[in-house]
């Protein structure tokens, strides 16, 4: 399932993230990549010791913590701290799968890559290229966001990041262990968490919301992994 989550920052972080970022003394992107994904990938970031990925990195969290949209979509139960990464002069990353356990040094140390994240930093008109393509069993979706949206798709899919000919595209990128590893249980449970939400406002006194909303309880007790 690919979820987007429009405006996870405002125009201020925005502002804030930009400035500070176009300052940034950028590392090779291959150090946190494994060897197969290192061969395939050109790009610059910011790894999880710089301190500035660490504070942008906590207004994202915080943006997440409190994105009901994101909640529902991604079931969190650990979020890896978020990296940022800077592609230009024909920077891309090839087709890969992302690596199934992320090692952090501070908690929460372990995070199982059930969903990958990116957020975008740039405008679509700042760069050309620079699409992320991702293949799921309906084909290939190719995903441009807006600056301060983010995108949520599946960690076991394969994906890339085409080349980007002209200007730069900033963004962060991180991982989600949901408390639901299995895509296809999560986005059950999302539908029918929207749903819900949709009848509440439209027949909120309608006598079968209390069993209805008990039925997604229900569900996520059975599925959730703590
Ligand atoms: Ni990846």
């Amino acid at each position: 399932m690919l979820v987007q989550i429009p405006e996870l920052l405002n125009a201020d972080q925005l502002v804030q993230m930009r400035a500070a970022l176009d300052g940034a003394d950028w590392d090779d992107g291959r150090v946190t990549a494994g060897a197969q994904a290192a061969r395939v990938k050109r790009n610059r970031q910011l790894t999880e010791s710089h301190p500035l990925a660490r504070r942008l990195g906590e207004i994202i969290l915080q943006q997440l913590a409190q994105n009901s949209l994101f909640t529902s979509a991604a079931l969190p139960l650990k979020v890896f701290p978020p990296l940022f990464n800077r592609y230009e002069s024909g920077g891309h990353f090839g087709k890969h799968i992302d690596t199934a356990v992320r090692l952090t040094r501070e908690a929460p140390y372990r995070v199982r890559t059930d969903i990958s994240a990116t957020l975008f930093l740039s405008a679509s008109d700042e760069y050309d290229g620079g699409e992320l393509l991702v293949e799921d069993t309906y084909g290939t979706h190719s995903v441009k966001l807006p600056a301060g949206h983010l995108i949520l798709y599946p960690s076991s899919s394969l994906h890339e990041v085409r080349p980007v000919t002209r200007g730069a595209r900033l963004g962060a990128f991180f991982w989600v262990q949901s408390m639901v590893r299995d895509d296809a249980q999560r986005a059950l449970l999302y539908e029918l968490d929207r749903s819900i939400q949709d009848l509440n406002q439209a027949v909120p006194e309608h006598a079968s919301m209390t069993r209805l909303t008990g039925v997604y309880h229900n569900l996520l007790r059975r599925w959730a992994e703590l």
